[in-house]
């Protein structure tokens, strides 16, 4: 996971901020639940202690959806 390891790693490996962490399938599942369109929103834009792009501005919504999912260790089922 070479995005995962050059952005989001840097806080959601450690939880720094309150950020839900990679693996941390329990700290995801009600981020998950919100679906694919809020979650690229609050991505793109930036959520709290989240910055706009996660410090990936060449990331594709694709590549976001997958980043997420390896984080949540879940697939995003709704849309
Ligand atoms: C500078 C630190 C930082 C980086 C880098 C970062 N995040 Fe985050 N992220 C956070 C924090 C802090 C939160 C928790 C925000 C909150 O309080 O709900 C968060 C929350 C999220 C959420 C959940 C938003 C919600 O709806 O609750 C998603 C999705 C997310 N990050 C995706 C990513 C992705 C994808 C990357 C890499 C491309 C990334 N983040 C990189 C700090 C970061």
């Amino acid at each position: 996971m070479t995005l995962y390891n050059r952005s989001c790693i840097s806080c959601h490996a450690s939880g720094s901020a309150g950020a839900p962490r990679t693996g941390d399938a329990t700290a995801w599942a009600a981020r998950i639940d919100q679906g694919r369109e809020m979650l690229l929103k609050r991505t793109k834009s930036g959520w709290i202690g989240m910055p706009p792009m996660g410090m990936c501005t060449d990331c594709t919504d694709e590549q976001f959806i997958d980043l997420i999912e390896y984080m949540a260790q879940s697939k995003i089922t709704k849309p």
